[in-house]
C-alpha cells in the first residue's frame, strides 16, 4: 500500500490540535534524542500549535562523543526551544550492579521517565512528547525485548511519572517516518539519521555499564562509524562484551576487553542481515580500534542476521 506523507501529516496535526490548544504550547516537553523519530514527533507537534516547544536532550552518559551538543544544534536548527539536561548521575546510579539486559532496560526506562516527570513537573507542564513508532510496540508488546519508551501500550500508567504522553508517530515504521522527515523539510542529517536505540550505549555493553567501559565504548564506536561511513547500512556500531581476553602488546602480556563490530541492513529493523564487509577494512578497524584503545586487545565481527539475534545485544 502507498504512503502518503502528505495527508498522514495533515491527519496527525488535526489529532494534536485535538488534545492540544495553541495556549498549551508551554505545558509541552519533547523527549528529543536528534533521532528521526523523536525529531518529527517534536517538530509536528510545534507545527500543530504554531509555535515552538520545549524540547529535551538528556544526557544520561550513554551517548556517542559529542553527542548532546550536536543534537541540540540541529533541534534548535528545526525552530525548536532545545536544552541539555544533565541526568549523568541519576542514570548510572539506576543502571550500577544491574547485569541482565531487561532489567538494565527497565531500570533506564525508569530513570530516564523520573527525570522527565521530574522536568516536567519544574516546567509546570504536563505533556510529554515522545517519538514511539509501531516497531517500538510490535517488539515490546510481543516480549522480544522492552524498549523504553513504551509504557501505555504496556500498561503503565504514565501519570505515576507526572505526565501525559503524547506519540504523533506511532502507528508509522521507520520508512515511512523518514517520509515524513523530508516531506515536513527537516534536513537529510535528520531525515536519514540512522537509529540509535534510546538506552544508547547501555544496552551496547553486555552485563554491568560502568563509567571506564562507557568511555572506551565511545572511542571505540568514534572509530566505527568513521571506517564504515561510506558502507551502507541500516546501522553500524560496537559492542563492548563482559569478557576479557589475553594480548600482547610490546612483547609484554595484556588482559583487555572483547569488542564486536555489528554493521547490518535492513528496512524496517523487524529483521536484519550482517553487511559483508571487505576483510582489508575489517583489519583496519582492528588495528585502529586496538591501538587508539588500548583497553581493547581483540575486535570481532558479528555475521549473525536478525533473527536469530537481534541487532542490538541487549
Ligand atoms: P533489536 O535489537 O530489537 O533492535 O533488533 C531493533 C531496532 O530498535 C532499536 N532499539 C531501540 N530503540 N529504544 C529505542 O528507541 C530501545 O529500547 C531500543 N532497543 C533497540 C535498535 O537500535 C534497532 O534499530
Amino acid at each position: 500500500m502507498n504512503f502518503d506523507a502528505s495527508e498522514y501529516i495533515e491527519r496527525s496535526l488535526k489529532s494534536i490540535r485535538e488534545i492540544l490548544k495553541p495556549e498549551d504550547s508551554d505545558k509541552v516537553l519533547a523527549a528529543c534524542s536528534g533521532g528521526v523519530d523523536s525529531t518529527v514527533s517534536a517538530v509536528l507537534v510545534a507545527k500543530a500549535l504554531g509555535k515552538p516547544i520545549k524540547a529535551v536532550f538528556i544526557d544520561d552518559g550513554l551517548r556517542r562523543k559529542g553527542e548532546p551538543e550536536s543534537v541540540v544544534k540541529l533541534l534548535r536548527g528545526q525552530g525548536l526551544d532545545a536544552f541539555i539536561y544533565d541526568a549523568k548521575k541519576e542514570v548510572l546510579e539506576a543502571l550500577k550492579g544491574k547485569t541482565d539486559p531487561e532489567e538494565k532496560r527497565k531500570a533506564f526506562r525508569d530513570a530516564f521517565y523520573t527525570v522527565l516527570g521530574k522536568i516536567i513537573k519544574e516546567m509546570n507542564a504536563g505533556y510529554l512528547v515522545q517519538g514511539t513508532i509501531a516497531a517500538d510496540i510490535v517488539e515490546t508488546v510481543g516480549g522480544v525485548k522492552t524498549q523504553h519508551n513504551v509504557l501505555e501500550q504496556l500498561g503503565i500508567d504514565t501519570s505515576r511519572y507526572g505526565f501525559k504522553v503524547i506519540e504523533p508517530i506511532k502507528d508509522l515504521y521507520k520508512p515511512q517516518v523518514r517520509e515524513v522527515a523530508r516531506k515536513l523539510g527537516i534536513p537529510k542529517e535528520i531525515s536519514e539519521r540512522k537509529a540509535f536505540p534510546g538506552p544508547g550505549l547501555a544496552i551496547r555493553i553486555v552485563g554491568e555499564v560502568t563509567w571506564e567501559k562507557l568511555e572506551i565504548l565511545r572511542e571505540a564506536t568514534r572509530i566505527v562509524e568513521e571506517e564504515t561511513k561510506d558502507i551502507e547500512s541500516f546501522q553500524n556500531f560496537a559492542v563492548l562484551l563482559d569478557m576479557k581476553a589475553t594480548g600482547v602488546r610490546n612483547g609484554k602480556r595484556v588482559y583487555g576487553y572483547i569488542l564486536a563490530v555489528r554493521v547490518v541492513s535492513s528496512e524496517d529493523a523487524m529483521t536484519a542481515k550482517f553487511v559483508e564487509i571487505p576483510y582489508d577494512r575489517l583489519r583496519r578497524i582492528s588495528q585502529r580500534i586496538t591501538s587508539e584503545v588500548p583497553e581493547i586487545t581483540r575486535v570481532l565481527y558479528d555475521i549473525t542476521d536478525k533473527p536469530p539475534a537481534t541487532i542490538e545485544y541487549e
